[in-house]
């Protein structure tokens, strides 16, 4: 039996890749795991495809009720939360100077709002019973490095990463067994990552430029987060808070 088994959690953006990736091997762990994402139809081809454990859940996560919703709705339909993994997010390529006030506040919005918002209405649960909880956030290397045509995202992906610690060293919520951790990728090879290498000018080229840096000669694989997000969200890293896990493959660390 594995360490997820029994357990009830929530992946947000779980339509596609890496979302759908945790929830399937969440799933395939024997957890009750709750899919949220906006884009109804493939949330519920995907969760047709992982069966009885996953359920659908459309919402959209720029709104404080829609997640307040969602956490409210997964406890009473399962009794419990025992982990949410906030990995929905969105990417404009653009250097700060060319961002928009508008490009700024959609990022802010989903992408640490929303994650605020999750934190706050899953904890609020947590410390309502025992036996705590795991937050799993999904952050990016953005979230400790930067790149100049991410200015927005990186600044949302760094506000992740201080989230989360906020989260960590909260007395109360760790002697409630609650954990925060922020998993951090390099390139993922998921929509998004097909989506920015559209707006190079030889996509194809780009790819291989991107793949070169990478030790390893590859990029991940979104099954490659979901076991770090399996590890995170289950009592194998009871001692485990308020950590960055970069799964990159050794890109990080390499300066030339
Ligand atoms: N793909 C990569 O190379 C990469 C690298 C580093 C970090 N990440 C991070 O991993 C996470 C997942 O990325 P991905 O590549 O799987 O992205 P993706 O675009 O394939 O999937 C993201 C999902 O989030 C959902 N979503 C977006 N906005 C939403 C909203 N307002 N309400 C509800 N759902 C919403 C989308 O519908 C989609 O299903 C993101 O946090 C991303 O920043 C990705």
């Amino acid at each position: 039996m594995s360490s997820l088994d029994g357990s009830v959690g929530i992946v947000t953006g779980g339509a596609r890749g890496i979302g759908a990736a945790c929830a399937r091997k969440m799933a395939a762990e024997g957890a009750r795991v709750v899919l949220a994402d906006r884009l109804e139809d493939e949330l519920n081809r995907t969760c047709g495809e992982i069966g009885e454990l996953a359920t659908a859940h459309v919402v959209d996560l720029k709104s404080e009720l829609g997640v307040a919703g969602l956490i409210e709705e997964t406890v009473r339909a399962n009794g419990r939360l025992d982990f949410i993994v906030q990995n929905a997010a969105v990417q404009i390529e653009k250097p700060l100077h060319e961002t928009t006030t508008e490009d700024w506040e959609h990022l802010h919005a989903v992408n640490l709002r929303a994650v605020f918002w999750g934190a706050k209405y899953a904890i609020t649960h947590m410390l309502s019973r025992p036996g705590g909880g795991a937050i799993v956030n999904v952050g990016s290397v953005m979230s400790v490095a930067s790149d100049p045509i991410l200015a927005a995202y990186s600044t949302m992906k760094h506000g992740v990463l201080g989230l989360t610690r906020s989260i960590a060293v909260n007395k109360t919520y760790a002697r409630a067994g609650i954990r925060a951790n922020c998993i951090c990728p390099g390139d993922v090879m998921t929509d998004m990552q097909v989506a920015y290498w559209s707006t190079l000018a030889d996509p194809s080229k780009g790819r291989e430029a991107i793949e070169a840096h990478y030790p390893g000669g590859q990029i991940s694989l979104p099954t490659d987060i979901a076991e770090v997000a399996c590890f995170l969200a289950s009592s194998a890293s009871r001692m485990v808070s308020g950590a960055e896990l970069v799964v990159d493959g050794g890109r990080l660390p390499l300066y030339y």
